[in-house]
């Protein structure tokens, strides 16, 4: 499979001119604005009357607008001028670099594990986990929008671009795999969203964010796959590129020489003994206990509550992580006190009790987005780990907290 993988890869980038736009055409004279939206102007020209049968024959010709219509108003003023500076669809900075580099790292275990989990599992098991033949045929097509994403950053990347790697994976049933799945895609979700406000180059930003929208919705068709009600939030939660990869990391086995060093940090690793376990399928038509996959399942039943205990056990920094042992976990932090609890727009830390050794416990804040009445912060599939304090961050400047990691992220399946 690797094989002709790498000739279409190849044939791809010797084409990139077509996959990465070199430059958009040019603005109107004097206008470094896009055009404002129609729906703010008098209708265009083509919604007017039709033109007379025997016009001429192209009546809206070069020179602009038929000469009944009224002027268009003038684009609101500011805005990132699309063409000063040019346009560069690659990396303009390490961070850039390593910053897309992480996330096609990311789009490679996602194509592999698509197409893994279709091999791996007989039609019989498919069909008994409720996923049917056109179901699988979404799975695949996932898969070759993956083969697109791992092009596009490339060709964003060049020839230091990360190639595929071998993996492995923690699943042994079609139900493991799909919750394996919706926990990939929620973190190379929530991984770039943590960056791709601070890029610096632009361009490559809006190329990157119309993958990371795909992957978006994959996230979600997994958890209608595993039968959790498909989108329990309000807003995706941002995380950093450190916490991505430290999410990553452990699932890379071995990859090409060649490929560039992820320079991210890679934090001791955090597990959740009582994570909510959304697998088991119960064909019971019960709403709140049914979990076959659906569009929408009500979850009156919720996987978790706030005032849930939740334990945890962490590793110490030092030990040798991901593809060919070559990375190595480590922290800034001081002593472990506080759990943080990354969902939505929030940033929430509980205090952490039963401390013992590289053990201890917590409980589940509650608390809503907006206050009363509105969404609550902790829900579907989301972010925990360990920190020694509570620094105050908001989504945009989330990186501050690196240095107070202890351990984690681990994503707890909060409902
Ligand atoms: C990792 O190990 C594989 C298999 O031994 C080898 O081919 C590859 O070059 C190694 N990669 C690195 C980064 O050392
Ligand atoms: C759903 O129903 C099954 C089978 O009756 C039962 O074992 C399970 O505990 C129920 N789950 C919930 C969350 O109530
Ligand atoms: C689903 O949940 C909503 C909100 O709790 C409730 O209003 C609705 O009646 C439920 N529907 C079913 C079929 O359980
Ligand atoms: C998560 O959202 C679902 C859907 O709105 C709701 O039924 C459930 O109670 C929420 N879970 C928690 C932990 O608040
Ligand atoms: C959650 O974040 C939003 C956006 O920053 C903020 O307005 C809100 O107060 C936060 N909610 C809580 C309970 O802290
Ligand atoms: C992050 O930004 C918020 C407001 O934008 C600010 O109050 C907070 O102090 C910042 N955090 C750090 C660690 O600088």
């Amino acid at each position: 499979m690797l094989k002709p993988l790498c000739a279409l890869l190849a044939l791809a980038i010797g084409v990139s001119a077509s996959a990465v736009p070199q430059s958009p055409p040019p603005p109107p004279p004097g206008q470094g604005l896009p055009p404002p939206p129609p729906a703010q102007g008098p209708p265009p020209p083509a919604q007017g009357p039709p033109p007379p049968a025997q016009g001429p024959a192209h009546p809206f010709s070069a020179q602009g607008p038929p000469p009944q219509s009224p002027p268009p108003p003038p684009p609101p003023a500011g805005g990132i001028d699309p063409m000063s500076p040019d346009p560069y669809y690659h990396p303009l900075s390490d961070f850039d670099f390593q910053s897309i580099n992480l996330a096609l790292n990311q789009e490679w275990i996602e194509l592999d594990l698509f197409h893994h989990g279709l091999a791996m599992f007989s039609v019989e098991e498919f069909e008994k986990a409720g996923l049917n033949a056109e179901d699988r045929y979404l799975i695949q097509f996932m898969a070759e929008q993956e083969l697109g994403h791992a092009i596009l950053l490339t060709n964003i990347l060049g020839e230091r671009a990360a190639k595929q790697c071998k993996y492995q994976y923690p699943f042994k049933t079609v139900r493991e795999f799909v919750d394996f799945c919706q926990k990939l895609t929620r973190f190379g979700e929530s991984g770039v969203y943590g960056f791709l406000e601070h890029l610096d180059s632009r361009a490559a930003a809006n190329l990157l964010l119309q993958s990371i929208t795909t992957e978006a919705r994959q996230q979600q068709i997994f958890r209608q796959f595993e039968g959790l009600f498909p989108m329990p939030v309000w807003f995706e939660a941002g995380i950093t590129q450190s916490m991505a990869w430290t999410l990553l990391a452990p699932y890379l086995v071995s990859c090409p020489a060649e490929n560039p060093r992820i320079e991210w940090q890679n934090f001791p690793a955090l597990n959740i003994l009582n994570n909510p376990d959304a697998t088991p399928l119960y064909k019971t038509g019960i709403p709140g206990n049914d979990t076959t996959p659906a569009i929408t399942h009500n979850r009156t039943i919720p996987l978790s509550y706030p005032g849930r205990e939740v334990h945890f056990e962490w590793e110490l920094p030092g030990k040798k992580v991901s593809y060919n042992d070559s990375y190595i976990t480590t922290t800034k932090a001081g002593e472990p006190k506080f759990v943080v609890w990354v969902s939505q727009l929030n940033i929430t830390y509980t205090p952490l009790t039963n401390i013992k050794g590289q053990s201890g416990s917590t409980i589940q804040p509650g608390g809503r987005v907006f206050g009363d009445n509105t969404a609550p912060i902790v829900n579907g599939t989301m972010f925990v780990a360990i920190t020694d304090q509570d620094i105050h961050v908001t989504p945009f400047n989330i990186s501050f907290l690196n240095d107070h990691i202890v351990a984690g992220p681990a994503l707890y399946q909060s409902g």
